[in-house]
């Protein structure tokens, strides 16, 4: 198969190119930096370029077959370049790609966050109804639906909702650590009754390419990519304590805050960036909307049972997986 990953050099999209390319595929890998080109040793065939401007469509195939579309902005202190990269960037792509290629099988990698929060921890299916509460998953979820409305007939289409992601190269994940590290783990809420879905960045490639592969029977279709169990916030932050070594660390506490008080601080960092904007804060007012909801949980019956996939990776696995990666690169 020829296949186009975009956001080659980013956590998801290096996996997948990594995937495809063991596999025997043909994959032309779109990057932006060199940097991160060396970083992370990207395979495939690199094609520089973004999306506010296309000429490096004319370095693909005639008989491009796929295109997996994981480019997209996963944190923004401006809200607004959301709805920029995730919403008008794809929009742009899929208008691009319609001119050149009659056929093509187009997979968005969207996320658990286009549909919202879940009310029970029994969790989403994909036909629950979707209730994004950041501009994050409401960028998202107008993505899919930009997907659903442009794409033509003639092409093949799915969508693939991953939770939370765990996984070697994760630099998102990386603060987490370091938090953890400290002693002092910030909460809102209780820990035991946060709950969330996971998935190793090894499934979630497996569910990805499974879904390019059997694209006769995820057409058109929508899937959560998760690991069966979903786990408790205090079971990711103990699985992180014993995998550094430091459960026994004295000083270990959960800061119980109130919702409003992060809010303050990510406004106050806001306004630090206004003054300084190199200075990029993690902490925003609109991830505060995805940290309040205690239950993030999703299923994986439709995954398992349309694409038979096998959740191998635990919890422990992806994040010992994850700080070996991390010492390797010395960030941590
Ligand atoms: N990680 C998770 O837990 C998670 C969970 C659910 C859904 N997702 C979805 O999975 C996808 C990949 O996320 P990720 O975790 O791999 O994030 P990531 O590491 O930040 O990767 C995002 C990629 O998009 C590229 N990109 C961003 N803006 C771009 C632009 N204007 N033009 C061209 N490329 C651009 C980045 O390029 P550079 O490499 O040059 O920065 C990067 O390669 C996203 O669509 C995200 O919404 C991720």
């Amino acid at each position: 198969m020829k296949i186009l990953i975009t956001g080659a050099t980013g956590f998801v999209g290096s996996h997948l190119v990594d995937h495809f390319v063991s596999d025997g595929h043909e994959v032309y890998a779109l990057f932006r930096s060199e940097t991160k080109l060396h970083e992370f040793s990207i395979k495939g065939i690199p094609i520089k370029g973004d999306f506010s401007n296309f000429a490096w469509l004319n370095q693909l195939p005639t008989d491009l077959e796929a295109v997996i579309h994981t480019a997209g902005l996963v944190h923004a202190s401006d809200t607004d370049d959301f709805y920029k990269i995730n919403v008008n960037a794809t929009v742009d792509l899929i208008n691009q790609l319609k001119d050149k290629y009659s056929h093509l099988i187009f997979g968005l990698i969207s996320s658990q966050a286009a549909s919202g929060p879940s009310l029970k921890v029994t969790g989403k299916d994909e036909q629950a109804k979707d209730l994004p509460v950041s501009h994050y998953g409401k960028s998202k979820l107008l993505a899919e639906n930009k997907l659903t409305k442009l794409s033509p007939h003639t092409w093949k289409t799915f969508i693939i909702r991953p939770p939370m992601v765990i996984g070697p190269r994760d630099f998102a994940m990386l603060s987490v650590f370091k938090i953890v590290k400290t002693g002092l783990v910030p909460v809102v809420g209780n820990p035991d009754q946060k709950i969330y879905s996971f998935v190793s960045i090894f499934d979630l490639v497996k569910g990805i390419t499974a879904a390019t592969y059997q694209i006769q029977k995820s057409n058109r279709q929508i899937f959560y990519i998760a690991h069966p169990q979903p786990v408790s916030y205090r079971t990711i932050i103990s699985a992180i304590r014993r995998v550094m070594t430091i459960q026994n660390q004295p000083w270990f506490l959960f800061v119980r805050m109130p919702s409003w008080i992060l809010l303050v601080i990510a406004y106050l960092l806001q306004l630090i960036k206004y003054f300084f904007p190199p200075f990029d804060p993690l902490l925003t007012p609109d991830k505060i909307k995805e940290i309040i909801p205690n239950q993030w949980v999703v299923t994986s019956n439709k995954s398992m049972e349309w694409l038979q996939i096998n959740y191998n990776c635990d919890l422990e696995t992806a994040i010992r997986l994850t700080y070996e990666d991390y010492k390797g690169r010395s960030w941590l």
